[in-house]
């Protein structure tokens, strides 16, 4: 079986509170990104690799690509303001109807055997995303005043890889720039023009490095992969 895969790598990293991306942060000697591109460059069942960066972050990028040789980046592609319109110029420079997954560049962490497995899914259904079953108590408040307690029961953390037919997320993204609709990951845009999207199962150890102390359980998390 056969995936490209869409990288969006262009945001800043505020909630880091480092000077720069924070995909360029060292983990355990090399650029976070190059953790996360290395899982994709060595799986075989991945034929393509679109990156999206900053254009004023290209020539890191491509630094980074040539000193790790990676040879499955087929584009380097100017991101946009959010996710969402990095992600689009990602899909844009793809063509035919092949199945397409969409992945953080902050999650260097995901197992490979369950991206085959979202691969697998995304076959049958068209589209699938990982998530894993929330742990803690959920509140909503506003202003720091609790209004409800809600039922955990059915509620999941969306993860990425997400995946999907290459058309199908495609026309998604052009309804969503024309409706006005913003989401934080691909699938909710599928959902909005009430198109299913199926669970696979993930992993809590694929955790998208956002906050200082996420690189600390990345590092420990990748030793244990290693050793
Ligand atoms: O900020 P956060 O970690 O939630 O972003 C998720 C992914 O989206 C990151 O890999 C980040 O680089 C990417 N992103 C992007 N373009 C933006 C904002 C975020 O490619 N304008």
């Amino acid at each position: 079986m056969k995936y490209s895969v869409v990288i969006p790598a262009a945001g800043s990293g505020t909630r880091m509170k480092a000077n720069q991306n924070k995909l360029f942060l060292d983990l355990m000697g090399k650029p976070l990104i190059a953790h996360t591109l290395k899982l994709f460059e060595e799986d075989a069942w991945c034929s393509k690799i679109i990156l999206a960066g900053k254009p004023d972050e290209f020539q890191i990028f491509n630094e980074i690509i040539k000193k790790e040789g990676f040879c499955k980046i087929e584009a380097l592609v100017a991101g946009g303001s959010d996710r969402q319109e990095s992600v689009k110029k990602g899909l844009d420079s793809l063509k035919g109807d092949e199945i397409v997954l969409i992945h953080d560049g902050a999650r260097p962490l995901v197992d490979i055997k369950l991206v085959h497995q979202l691969v697998m899914e995304t076959e049958k259904t068209g589209a699938a995303i990982l998530a894993v079953p929330l742990k803690d108590t959920i509140k909503k408040a506003y202003n720091k005043k609790i209004v409800e307690t809600i039922d955990r029961e059915a509620l999941w953390a969306a993860q990425t890889p997400q995946g999907f037919k290459l058309s199908t997320i495609k026309a998604a993204h052009e309804k969503a720039v024309l409706s006005g609709v913003k989401g934080t990951d691909d699938a909710s845009l599928l959902e909005a023009l009430g198109q299913a999207v199926t669970i696979v199962h993930g992993d809590y150890r694929n955790i998208k490095v956002t906050t200082p102390e996420d690189l600390v359980v990345a590092e420990h998390f990748i030793t244990g992969r290693e050793t």
